[in-house]
């Protein structure tokens, strides 16, 4: 369960990895291929919009956390839903990237390690606490992803999913701050 503690926390130490989210991005993978050298292949060449794209969703599951329990009743736009958001991208995972299920403990591990390299003293047993928390429930979402959309109907399941991933990480990365000319990042397309 995530609670407002963990909230809290995670919202406090994402600010700081913002300033050094390139490196960040940077370390992520590098730990990723050094503790599972198998998963290089399963990414393009060049990893520059992979980072740019992970930093973006990361940024808006971050800003969802906003998210006040007291609005439980309203209406939430599919742009803005991270549940929908997340089932969709974990769809992506199994279907498009043939990402198997047992690969969520080694990225957990890979992005543990980050942040706990990069916030240094500011990672404590807390922070580490509430992103393990945040993970679990990311990756037992993404999970689900395949089983919750309807393959019959005729709408284009897989440009719906992707417009509406890419949408959120657009909007995502804007509301932390990060855009691609501060990241270093050329001005293309995703
Ligand atoms: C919480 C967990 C994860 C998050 C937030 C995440 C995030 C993302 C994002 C935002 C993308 C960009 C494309 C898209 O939106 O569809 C992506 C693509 C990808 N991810 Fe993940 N991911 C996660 C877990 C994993 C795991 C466990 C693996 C296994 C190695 C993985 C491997 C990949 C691959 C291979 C791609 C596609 C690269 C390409 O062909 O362009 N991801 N991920």
């Amino acid at each position: 369960m995530l609670t407002e503690v963990h909230k809290a926390l995670i919202q406090k130490s994402w600010k700081l990895v913002v300033p050094i989210s390139e490196t960040a991005a940077d370390l992520f993978y590098k730990r990723l291929f050094e503790i599972r050298p198998e998963y290089r292949r399963l990414f393009p060449d060049d990893m520059a919009a992979q980072k740019r794209k992970l930093l973006r969703m990361l940024a808006f599951i971050v800003k969802s956390l906003d998210w006040a329990d007291s609005q439980w009743r309203d209406e939430v736009s599919p742009d803005e839903d991270l549940m929908l958001v997340v089932l969709a991208l974990g769809r992506r995972h199994t279907e498009l990237y043939k990402i198997p299920d047992e690969s969520y403990g080694a990225v957990a591990e890979a992005l543990l390690w980050t942040l706990d390299y990069g916030l240094g003293d500011a990672f404590t047993e807390e922070v580490r606490a509430a992103w393990t928390s945040v993970y679990t429930i990311l990756a037992a979402t993404m999970k689900m992803g395949c089983q919750t959309f309807d393959t019959s109907t005729s709408m284009n399941v897989r440009d719906v999913a992707l417009r509406i991933g890419e949408e959120a990480l657009l909007e995502g990365m804007a509301a932390a701050g990060i855009d691609d000319a501060r990241m270093g990042f050329p001005e293309e397309t995703l």
